[in-house]
């Protein structure tokens, strides 16, 4: 850690880590996140893919894509490719996938091909014009992946480009509240200020990420701006799954109490 850095706290899927301010700088943050991707993707997937939103949040449940047989779909941050998949096999008629790791995006290829299913993938940062066609797609959608953009307004607006009029788009993350609490001895503690939407570097496993913790109506506020109507928004853990998780999980505990995911469901206008 360089010693003129201020360091600080925030929350990374449950946990309390050390972090450091840093500058909003696209190229330096996309340059850190795509290795981290690169090198840890694999390890920290977790529930963040179809028909998981989140730990906590269903699509079996939700239902918020509804029949997708001959719709044509595109994910932001296709990661695994194990959404693309789950929509693949309900009879989507085209999907493409984007990312901005390289071996992301071959994970994806290596596992469509597998499940026998393909799909369109381009390799490049959410926030940057590539070559995806506009007004074409039923629904875009993105499982814990939009976080990651430097650019929220204008990753919204290039997302509603793509969709056709009354087109769908449907995005998860991590709840602004949940990355700001933490269980201590049986009692949940603020550790940042929810209104903090700097950025922050830290290390998980070895390997450095860069991220902000935008609040929701900096999402709510993006979308309007961008041309989409909310349809749906969750922000409640399912019962039946946060009880799956057994009595001594503190982050099912937690669950309990607070959203630890939100997904919105949006219309382009
Ligand atoms: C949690 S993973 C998504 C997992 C995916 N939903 C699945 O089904 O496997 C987040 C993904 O976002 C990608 N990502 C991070 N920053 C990005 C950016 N600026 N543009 C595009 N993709 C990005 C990462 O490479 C990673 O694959």
């Amino acid at each position: 850690m360089d010693k003129n850095s201020v360091s600080r706290t925030n929350v990374i899927g449950g946990s309390e880590v050390v972090a450091i301010s840093v500058e909003l700088d696209k190229g330096v943050i996309h340059e850190t996140n795509s290795l981290f991707w690169d090198t840890k993707g694999n390890e920290v997937l977790g529930a963040t893919s179809l028909p998981h939103y989140g730990a906590f949040v269903s699509e079996e449940n939700c239902k918020l894509f509804g029949d997708v047989s001959g719709k044509k779909l595109l994910e932001i941050g296709c990661g695994s490719g194990h959404s693309l998949q789950y929509l693949g096999e309900r009879r989507a008629s085209e999907l493409w996938g984007m990312d901005i790791s390289e071996n992301q995006i071959e994970k994806t290829k290596q596992h469509l091909t597998e499940c026998g299913l393909s799909a369109k993938l381009i390799c490049s940062p959410m926030e940057e014009e590539c070559g995806i066609p506009e007004n074409y797609f039923d629904f875009v959608y993105s499982v814990y992946a939009i976080g990651w953009t430097t650019d929220l307004e204008g990753t919204f607006r290039r997302i509603a480009a793509y969709l056709k009029k009354d087109g769908a788009f449907i995005f998860s993350w991590s709840h602004p509240i949940h990355k700001c609490v933490v269980e201590e001895k049986d009692t949940f503690v603020f550790k940042k200020c929810y209104f903090d939407e700097s950025w922050y570097s830290t290390s998980l496993g070895g390997s450095t990420l860069t991220l902000s913790d935008r609040t929701l109506s900096t999402y709510v506020n993006a979308l309007a701006k961008a041309g989409f109507l909310i349809e749906h928004m969750i922000e409640q853990s399912d019962e039946e799954i946060i009880q799956s998780w057994g009595n001594s999980s503190k982050f099912a505990k937690k669950a309990k109490m607070l959203p630890v995911t939100f997904v919105i469901k949006a219309r382009k206008l």
